[in-house]
Order: structure tokens, then sequence, then C-alpha cells
């Protein structure tokens, strides 16, 4: 097989590849670029795309991989597509419309992958951000059991191949784990995780219940200055990444993406940047060694960039608990 095609089993017997291309940037960045980047990824080799209707960016994204099948690179079965359910629509009679949405801007009969992106409940509306009247968020109540079960009836209407979340700690996956009559697991919790948050003890729950952990974040982040503290040090000028990266005559970011893959973890890796999207795939090209995961595994610092603050007050906030 194309090691560059190299996937992993989910729990309802899909398979991921795992290594993601990460579309999310920022608004100032023509819509245009994502449509050019996301068709240059897949004439390089990624196979797995990632994105949100939050990103705002699914219309490009889906025109690219129509084009990359409509001119013979990828059939769309070789193509594994991840789209996320926003926070505004996690009522149970929200969720299908909004994938319908997703869908229709994609110009896709379905997706991969569709996961909550993140347990806390904004009110429903067009805002993706709705504030009241003192720049708060309005949050809602929801009970993530029965977004569940609305996501269940997506996978069965064949609208999404499998179901999974993001931003969940241990304890909301064990809600669902063990909700009354759960009918399909959870297939992936994606989560922030590099050098500097390496989240070991989730990453252990998860495999303990056959839950693949996707890792976003997996370069340090965008650090988009609205989200992120900027005074959080530079994960790829680690030096410890760095003396490894040059030992193997590869990046530092290569090495952390690296790093994912061999402690069986999905990873993401967002580039606007040919040259860097390129640079990307060479994580298929080399091998660290025991010592060296060692050494990566002790950079663990509790560093979270995307603290999600905006989630902050809301019961289902997810980044106090341990993991
Ligand atoms: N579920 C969630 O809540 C959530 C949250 C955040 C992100 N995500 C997903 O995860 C994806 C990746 O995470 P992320 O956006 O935080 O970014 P990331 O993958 O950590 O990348 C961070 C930055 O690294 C740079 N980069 C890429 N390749 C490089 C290389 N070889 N050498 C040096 N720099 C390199 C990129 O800049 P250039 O573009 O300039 O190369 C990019 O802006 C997102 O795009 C999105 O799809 C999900």
């Amino acid at each position: 097989m194309d090691p560059k095609g190299q996937r992993v089993k989910l729990n309802d017997g899909h398979f991921i590849p795992v290594l993601g291309f990460g579309t999310f940037a920022p608004p100032e960045v023509p819509k245009s670029e994502a449509l050019e980047v996301t068709k240059f990824a897949i004439e390089v080799g990624f196979r797995h795309i990632d994105s949100a209707h939050l990103y705002q960016n699914e219309e490009q994204v889906g025109q690219a991989i129509r084009s990359k099948i409509a001119d013979g690179t990828v059939k769309r079965e070789d193509v594994f597509y991840t789209s996320k359910l926003w926070s505004t629509s996690l009522r149970p009679e929200l969720v299908r419309p909004a994938l319908e949405k997703s869908l229709n801007n994609l110009q896709l009969d379905y997706v991969d992958l569709y996961i909550i992106h993140f347990p806390v409940a904004l009110k429903p509306g067009e805002a993706l951000f709705p504030k009241d009247e003192n720049g708060k968020p309005i949050f809602d109540s929801v009970d993530l059991c029965r977004t569940w079960e609305a996501l269940e009836k997506c996978k069965d209407a064949g609208l999404t191949k499998s179901i999974g979340v993001s931003n969940f700690n241990h304890k909301q996956l064990e809600k669902i784990l063990n909700k009354p009559r759960l009918k399909y697991k959870p297939v992936c919790n994606q989560v922030e995780c590099h050098p500097y948050l390496n989240q070991s003890k989730l990453l252990d729950f998860c495999k303990s219940h056959d839950i693949v952990l996707v890792a976003y974040g997996a370069l340090g982040s965008q650090r988009l200055k609205e989200w992120v503290n900027p005074n959080l040090p530079f994960l790829l000028e680690d030096p410890v990444l760095s003396a490894i990266a040059k030992k193997h005559k590869q990046t530092p970011a290569v090495v952390a993406l690296r790093y994912q893959i061999q402690r069986g973890v999905v990873v993401l890796a967002k580039s606007y940047n040919k040259k860097r999207i390129k640079e990307n795939i060479q994580v298929f090209d080399f091998e660290l060694t025991p010592e060296d995961m060692k050494a990566i595994d002790g950079l663990n610092s509790s560093i979270r960039y995307n603290e999600l603050l905006l989630g902050v007050g809301h019961p289902e906030y997810p980044f106090f608990e341990e993991y």
C-alpha cells in the first residue's frame, strides 16, 4: 500500500487516514485559498481533509475534492472528509439540518465523519457566536446524549459514515458511552494535542474504549490573537524537537507530526503554504527511535493554546477537568 494512505480502523469498521489536512484559516484569508490549498494537498497525497461549518470554507473545500475526483486524481471513496456540528446546532432537531447544510455547501452526498465540534451549546440562530448586549456569549442548555442520538440517526440515514466528538473530556465521553440504548460509540475525540500538551491520560482512556484520538494544533496551533495567549512558547522552536529533527534531517514540524502517528494518534496538519504542505507528507519517510519518543514525551507541560474561553461559565466547559 502507498504509505501516504496509511489508515487505522475505527470502531465502526471504517478506516481513517492517519495524516489529515487541516483547512481552517482566519477570516482575513481569502476563501479562494482554501480551494487552491486543498486541491494541492490532495495532489501531493493527503487523503484526509478536516473542515467544519464554523470555518465557512466548506463550499471551497468541497469544490476542491470534487475537482480532484473529476480530474481522476482520486475517487470519492479514497478521500476521508470530516465536518463538524457547530455549537448553535446542538439541539437534537437542528442536527440533521446542520449536516444537510454542510453537504449542500460541499455538494457531496455524504461526509466520512461528522463530529460535535465543542460540547458547549450556544443559542441557535444565524450568528455563530451569539452575544448579549454586554458582549457575553449566549449559552443554550442541551443534553449532549440527545445530540448524540441525533448524530446516530444521521449515520443511519447515510449522511455520514461515522460519528464522533471533539473537545470532550473523559467524563463527557463516559456520559455518551454509558448512555442507555447507545447505538454507536463515538469513533474519535478530536482535541488539541502536541508535545507540550500530549494528552497521555485522555489518550489512554480513548484507547481503552477503542476511540481514536485525533490531534489538532499538532504544530503548535495558529496562535490567532483573539484566541491564543501570545506569551506561550512557540512549539516549533523547541530545542529538543529541533535537535531530533536535525538528527533525522527533518524539520521540527515533521517530527511533531511523526510523534503523534507513532503513539497511535491520528494527526492533522494545517498549512496554506505549498512548500510546507509538501513537507508535512514527509512524515512517512522516517521513524523516531524509542529514545526520541521518550524525549518528546518529556516536553509535556500542560500548555493549551486553544482554551476556548468563550465556553467558560457553561456547565459543559470541558477543560477544567484534568483530562
Ligand atoms: N476541533 C477543533 O476545535 C479544532 C480546533 C483547531 C483546529 N482544528 C483543526 O485542526 C487543524 C490544524 O490545527 P491548527 O489550525 O491549530 O494548526 P496546526 O496544524 O497546529 O498548524 C499551525 C501552523 O503551523 C504552520 N505550519 C504548517 N506546516 C508547517 C511546517 N512544515 N513548518 C513550519 N510551520 C508549519 C502553519 O502555517 P502556514 O499555513 O503558514 O504553513 C499553521 O498555521 C485546523 O486547520 C482544523 O482543521 C480543530
